[in-house]
């Protein structure tokens, strides 16, 4: 095998003409920074999930932060999320001074359980201040939203969803990332629509909204980016709060709109490739497939192995992987077995039971829109070759 030529990535964003097209009319425009075409995204994007308000970020991670800050967390709160996630959706939390509660995901799926939020907040009822939930879509399987809002509603708690990995999502309750009081989105280099870096917050809230449009940008009481060029604008402009340097830049929003028309073509496409995975793997014992759940984004496909079927780990069949030439992940490494975690709440691996397990389960694979049907071909006969040759009869 020749590494250089045959290799599979585990990631690859799909760009084409029409984002050169967009960068480069930016870069002549004379205008990088953000500006009029963060605007126009931000409109387009708002208009796409049914959103009131749509904020251009330079991270999901910025808008996570952000959308805290304006939710008014502090010291003394603590938020609910899931273990099993990437450190940015809990770090935010932290920033703010306040902490979070993580609680374990389902036995079915990846993402936090309904019943363990609510067995949380009865057992925490009256010692410590919940505010509210923070559920992550991983893969881009929504979150059972139903159970979540509703339990939001009662107990006076808001929802701030982490929708890094599930845009564009639709079910029945609606847009995944437009149902809790704010939802987030991540444009990072592997997301199913890019911008390099970046993110979007949406809500329908016009006070969170305005905060976060405020504190995005420094704290500056109005929107600057057109004072250098607005024969009309002045210089003047006042420090309202010590915000943030948040803002996406015109560069990157151009590739975002062009990215933005495409966005269901690749659901489309990874959609498919999650079809034929499912199709060819779903019959071997050793392996467990993800649910096709309503509205699933498909950012990642989660093949889980099943340990006691195999003579082989998890491990070791990456590895296997690779030497074949196929790029893949593990997604997540829970969050209370990373150093940081642990020390500062005295984790211990068997804290968070399905969370272990699936880590120990899952590895993920190649699921992107350029991927052709050859390499498709070749990823299927790698993992059941392999599967295959170490399933213990
Ligand atoms: C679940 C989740 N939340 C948040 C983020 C942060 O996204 P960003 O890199 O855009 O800050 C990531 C990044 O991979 C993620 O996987």
């Amino acid at each position: 095998m020749n590494l250089n030529t045959d290799f599979i990535p585990f990631a690859r964003p799909s760009l084409g003409q029409e984002e050169e097209e967009a960068v480069i009319q930016v870069i002549r425009s004379g205008w990088l920074t953000t500006g009029g075409v963060t605007k126009s995204f931000e409109e387009e994007f708002a208009h796409f999930c049914g959103s009131t308000y749509a904020l251009a970020v330079n991270s999901a991670t910025a808008g996570l932060h952000l959308s805290l800050e304006a939710l008014g967390i502090g010291p003394g709160d603590w938020v609910i999320t899931t273990p099993y996630t990437f450190t940015s959706t809990a770090t935010v939390v932290k920033h703010l001074g306040a902490d979070p509660l993580f609680v374990d995901i389902e036995i079915d799926s990846f993402n936090i359980s309904g019943e363990r939020i609510k067995e949380a907040l009865d057992r925490f009822a009256g010692t410590k201040r919940i505010r509210g939930i923070l559920p992550v879509h991983i893969a881009g399987q929504p979150c059972r939203m139903d159970q979540f809002m509703s339990l939001a509603k009662e107990r006076e708690l808001f929802i701030l969803e982490d929708a890094a990995h599930a845009f564009p999502s639709r079910t029945s309750w609606g847009f995944i990332g437009t149902l809790g009081t704010l939802g987030v989105y991540s444009f990072y280099a592997t997301k199913t629509i890019t911008t390099g870096e970046g993110g979007m917050v949406v809500t329908n809230d016009e006070r969170l909204s305005h905060r976060i449009s405020r504190m995005r940008l420094h704290g500056i009481d109005r929107e600057v980016w057109n004072r250098y060029t607005s024969p009309t604008a002045s210089w003047q402009y006042s420090v309202v709060e010590p915000g943030f340097k948040y803002n996406l830049t015109d560069l990157a929003s151009a590739i975002g709109r062009a990215q933005l028309k495409k966005a269901d073509h690749f659901l489309e496409k990874r959609k498919a490739i999650a079809r034929i995975y499912t199709e060819h793997f779903q019959d071997r014992s050793y392996l467990t497939v993800p649910p096709d759940a309503e509205g699933h984004a498909w950012h990642l496909y989660l093949l889980r192995i099943v340990p006691p079927k195999l003579r082989i780990t998890r491990d070791e069949y990456i590895e296997k992987l690779r030497e074949q030439g196929i790029g893949t992940s593990v997604h997540f490494i829970p969050l209370h077995l990373h150093p940081y975690w642990k020390r500062t709440y005295g984790f211990k691996p068997e804290d968070f039971p399905e969370s272990i397990r699936k880590y120990q389960e899952v590895i993920s694979l190649p699921i992107y829109p350029s991927l052709t049907e050859s390499q498709i071909e070749r990823i299927i006969r790698a993992v059941l070759q392999i599967g295959d040759a170490h399933y213990k009869s």
